[in-house]
């Protein structure tokens, strides 16, 4: 087992109704709080005018219309605009995890003199951030938990995940009434993408009998809640375990201990959502299993047959090879059975930039140090058996 050094701040308030402690947590912070939101479907839920209500006596500033994959320009620039006028006390980020990660790219930016892609590009180790409470709206990314937020630079065809300490959000309030009106579409997209939190965490090097077991638990939750949501987008039981399923996704706790996977498909996914805006669970679905045909040979082959086995259930008396290939055709299986478009093209991607994707990849994701390292010829491979 790998050394480890690890602290999760953040308070996390689970359940039906929970929103009615807002007002004793951001009674902690000043008064003056930035709201950041998305296209509206926090009003289309009456989210938005309960915490209105709630937070009378506040002051708040709104900064509204972030989109999926945040922008660095206009979305981060304005709310950093927006704190530094108004001298903002805290972020209330409401929303999905476009919202929070645009969030917290501001709280470091609302707290730094020079350009705010310094922080994100890493040029500048970030002092201080606002602190950030959010009331997260769609079960996927897990940022209500973690320390990230992905921001993307449209000109230069950036997508960069910024991590830092600092970022963890103060308190998360996960109520999974508010995803009741999470499209199937979008619930797919997340089902998809914590499964692949899930797996960038499994397919490593180093793991533990411990690991491996939640890790297994998370996916078989994942596939069986998350069809559930799916059909009856009403089910109070299913939407909240795949809400904290998302949520453990991405902090790490699922893999304390073991060594690093270089998170491969998310550094794959990254550059076809910069490039091509796409829908950031979609991608994943499409790259996994070709990513796993890709790595597969007899060093990784232990990993696939007990993936194939705990979490598929495929008879363990097989050939180890049949039991792995079957795995991972039961990976694309189950995302084809939920829609997710499983292939590049029908999400607008051709192969005209294929070979440019692969060099920005391989030149700013590091994944020659991955678990199964990939070099730029690895990467137009797995991408082109995508198309
Ligand atoms: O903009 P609004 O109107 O709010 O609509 C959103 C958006 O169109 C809608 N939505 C959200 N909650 C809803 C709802 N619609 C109906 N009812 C609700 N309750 O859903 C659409 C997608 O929202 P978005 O926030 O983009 O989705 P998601 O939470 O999947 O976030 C995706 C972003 O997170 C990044 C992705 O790369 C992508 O940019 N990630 C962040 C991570 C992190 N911070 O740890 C890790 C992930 O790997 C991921 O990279
Ligand atoms: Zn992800």
């Amino acid at each position: 087992m790998q050394n480890f050094d690890y602290k999760t701040p953040t308070r996390l308030i689970f359940g039906k109704g929970v929103v009615e402690k807002l007002p004793s947590v951001m009674a902690q912070f000043g008064k003056k709080i930035l709201l950041t939101y998305g296209g509206g479907s926090i009003k289309k839920i009456g989210l938005y005018q309960k915490v209105l209500e709630l937070l009378k006596g506040y002051e708040i500033v709104e900064l509204s219309g972030i989109q999926p994959n945040p922008k660095y320009d206009p979305s981060v620039l304005d709310g950093v605009r927006l704190c530094k006028e108004h001298n903002i006390d805290v972020i209330l980020a409401v929303g999905g995890g476009s919202v929070l990660d645009c969030s917290k790219a501001i709280a470091a930016g609302a707290c730094y003199d020079g350009d705010p892609w310094d922080l994100i590009s890493y040029k500048v180790k970030a002092q201080a951030a606002l602190p950030i409470v959010d009331i997260i709206t769609l079960a996927a990314t897990g940022s209500e938990y973690d320390s990230g937020g992905v921001i993307s630079r449209t000109e230069t065809n950036d997508k960069i995940g910024y991590l830092d300490p600092l970022l963890y959000p103060h308190t998360s309030f996960l109520d999974p009434t508010y995803t009741f009106t999470v499209s199937k579409k979008q619930t797919a997209a997340g089902i998809a993408d914590a499964m692949n939190h899930t797996m960038e965490q499994y397919f490593v090097e180093d793991a533990t009998l411990l690991n491996d077991g939640f890790c297994e638990s998370m996916l078989r939750s994942l596939m069986v809640n998350g069809r559930k949501c799916i059909e009856n987008p009403e089910d109070y039981t299913a939407r909240a375990e795949m809400m904290l399923a998302c949520t453990y996704g991405c902090n790490r706790i699922l893999s304390l201990g073991n060594s690093q996977s270089g998170w491969p498909c998310h550094g794959i996914e990254h550059a076809l959502s910069a490039y091509y805006d796409i829908t950031h669970g979609e991608g994943l679905a499409i790259i996994t299993p070709r990513w796993m045909k890709h790595i597969l040979n007899e060093r990784t082959l232990p990993r696939f047959v007990k993936y194939g086995i705990n979490v598929f259930g495929i008879d363990a008396n097989l050939d180890k090879w049949e039991i792995a290939n079957k795995a991972i055709e039961e990976t694309y299986k189950f995302f084809e059975s939920i829609n997710i478009p499983m292939h590049l093209r029908e999400v607008g991607i051709d192969d005209s930039r294929i070979g440019e994707m692969a060099h920005h990849i391989a030149v700013n994701e590091g994944l020659e140090n991955a678990y199964a390292p990939l070099t730029e010829q690895d990467i137009v491979e797995i991408l082109t058996a995508s198309l």
